[in-house]
């Protein structure tokens, strides 16, 4: 399938100058988002995953179905002061500004085989930070799986020596 068909590309959003790809349009099409979300099953079941990691917002839109197909756990990492136990907290950049993630503590046992997903790779700092929460509580980063890779940013230069999926680049 095609799944560039289901992305609408938004110019000058949130700032001039970003071309945002907005997947909701992929999300909203059953099919696509079956296809999509089996595409990164199908990575993940070769990988003996125990725990799927994402980051708020739409890391959770990728990683809630694919942890369920694989049956087990998810874990969010989130912006400050959402999660209401005690968290490890990283700090990090985005394309479009700067913020902080956190996930609890007790989210991963060490030693378990992680799955971080999120919609979209852009300049890696937002999975970059989510690399640093999960091997700071001591689980191994076995899988990174993206819908989208804006590979003109390079943030896979930060994900040296990770096993990527991405399932469309732009
Ligand atoms: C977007 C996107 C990725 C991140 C990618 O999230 O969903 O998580 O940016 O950018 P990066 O590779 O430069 O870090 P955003 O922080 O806008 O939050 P949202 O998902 O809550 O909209
Ligand atoms: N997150 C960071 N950059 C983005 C972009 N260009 N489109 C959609 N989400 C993004």
């Amino acid at each position: 399938m095609d799944l560039k068909q289901y992305v609408t590309i938004v110019p000058d959003w949130p700032k001039e100058g970003i071309v945002f790809k907005d997947i909701t349009t992929l999300m909203d099409n059953g099919e696509a988002y079956k296809f999509a979300t089996d595409e990164i099953v199908k990575y993940a079941q070769e990988k003996e995953i125990d725990l799927v990691v994402g980051p708020e917002a739409r890391g959770f839109i990728i990683g809630c179905p694919v942890a369920y197909a694989l049956g087990v756990g998810f874990a969010p990492v989130r912006k400050p002061g959402k999660l209401p136990r005690e968290t490890i907290q990283v700090e990090y950049g985005l394309e479009y500004g700067k913020d902080a993630l956190t996930i609890h503590k007790d989210a991963i046992k060490p030693g378990q085989r992680v799955l971080i997903t999120d919609d979209l790779l852009a300049t890696g700092g937002t999975i970059e930070a989510t690399i640093k929460l999960v091997e700071q509580l001591g689980g191994v980063v076995a899988g990174i799986a993206f819908l989208i890779e804006l590979s003109y940013l390079e943030g896979r230069k930060k994900l040296d020596g990770y096993d990527i999926l991405t399932l469309m680049e732009y």
